[in-house]
């Protein structure tokens, strides 16, 4: 990879043994995806924050980059911690592990970064600036950048957390993959048949993301007011099961000159159709069940935005839920705030659990007395039983209404 003057400069240590870390980082990964040079990004956003996924290593290589002095110059929002932070001493969260993600979080804090922790920088008030499209960023959540390249047609490779932190650092990444027109283009054609419920597109998230990883997909037959949160979904699901960083939508997300293209130039080498019925099907083997003596669901994954509340709240609609059972929504606190006169009030009187900071994925669930969980999401019920070992059982919202609410 090319270096200019100044970027030579850093990786000597001119400005700061932190920026000159960063640097070291970046030229590795550019070398490795033969990236030609670095661009300017707008905005990082990092994964790597809970204590119960990263441990001991993460606290020591950020005491290590504080000791350096490093800072990000740009603006950087942080995922989900392992715990509220607000509320972790309520739920019981052992002292040592608080103790630990406490600590995470300040050294984070001291690099300059933004401490909303939330999985959707896309959707959250006072995390990143709003994105727009073309825009160049280094983002390190799966689900957060295929909604980025999809939907909003800005553009950045499925980092991780420390490349995602050196670009922040310098402001800067290496040109490679989603940062180029090529790679961004179909080569395969998906034709849905049949009237889509939200659930589905979890299904067809992890049908694509399990068969056909190494492909861009173009969706047709998604309707164009198809529900915003339904494609989070769709799209964590594909970048849950499989390695995914963008998708399409025919005739709905922003890039259709390159779908155009994809088509003219021959690009799309497959075509193939499903049926909500083979969807239907697949979901056993996708996501085996764990019964249905549930007494815990858990939703927001990804966390949970102003649509998913109303749709919530709307299916709620007064009730209460039932003795026993429990019903867990996971969002950033700023989303907490925005919607707590009203929506928010309205679900915890009707006996709803709305938590900030931290996701049913990256909590310790076991240690907060939680062993069985019902979801609606399909990433949730990948990584769950992986995570924490607890069994997760994939349900339509409506039904986990109907199960726990009277
Ligand atoms: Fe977000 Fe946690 Fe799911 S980070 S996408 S809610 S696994």
């Amino acid at each position: 990879m090319q270096l200019t003057k100044e970027e030579e400069a850093i990786l000597a240590g001119d400005e700061g043994e932190g920026r000159a870390f960063a640097m070291k980082v970046l030229m590795n990964l550019g070398d490795l995806e033969d990236a030609s040079c670095l661009i300017p990004i707008v905005s990082a956003h990092i994964s790597g924050v809970s204590y119960h996924t990263a441990g001991e290593a993460l606290i020591r290589v950020l005491e290590d980059l504080n000791g350096m002095g490093a800072r990000v110059s740009v603006p950087t929002s942080l995922n989900p911690a392992g715990m509220d932070l607000r509320l972790w001493e309520t739920l019981g969260y052992p002292d040592d592990f608080a103790n630990k993600q406490l600590r995470i979080i300040e050294l984070y804090s001291r690099l300059g970064i933004d401490i909303t922790c939330s999985c959707i920088p896309y959707e959250t008030p006072q995390s990143v600036q709003p994105i727009r499209m073309g825009d160049h960023l280094s983002w390190s959540e799966s689900n957060a950048v295929i909604y980025a390249n999809s939907m909003v047609g800005a553009r950045t490779n499925r980092e991780s957390g420390i490349s995602a932190l050196a670009a922040a650092i310098l402001g800067k990444t290496p040109l490679w993959g989603m940062h180029m027109d090529g790679p961004r283009m179909p080569t395969l054609e998906v034709k849905m048949e049949g009237k889509m419920e939200p659930h589905h597109f979890d299904l067809l998230g992890a049908c694509i993301g399990s068969d056909h990883n190494s492909n861009v997909v173009v969706f047709k037959g998604i309707p164009q007011d198809a529900d915003r949160g339904a494609l989070k979904h769709l799209g964590a699901a594909m970048a849950a099961k499989g390695g995914h960083a963008i998708f399409h939508l025919h005739g709905i997300t922003p890039e259709q000159n390159l779908v155009q293209k994809a088509y003219d130039t021959g690009m799309i080498e497959e075509r193939l159709t499903l049926t909500i019925g083979e969807l239907e099907k697949r979901k056993d083997e996708l996501y085996p069940s764990s019964g249905n003596d549930i007494d815990t669901f858990v939703l927001g994954c990804p966390h949970f935005g102003v649509p998913e509340f109303q749709r919530l709240n709307k299916l709620l609609s007064g009730r209460r839920l039932k003795t026993g059972k429990r019903l867990i929504v996971f969002t950033s606190r700023s989303i907490i705030k925005m919607l707590e006169e009203h929506i928010v009030l309205s679900l915890r009187d009707s006996g709803v659990e709305i938590y900030g900071d931290t996701c049913m994925v990256v909590t310790p669930l076991r240690s907060i007395g939680i062993d069985r969980v019902g979801t609606d999401s399909g990433k949730a019920s990948h990584y769950i039983p992986r995570m924490s070992g607890v069994e997760t059982t994939l349900l339509p919202l409506e039904k986990i209404v109907d199960l726990c609410a009277d």
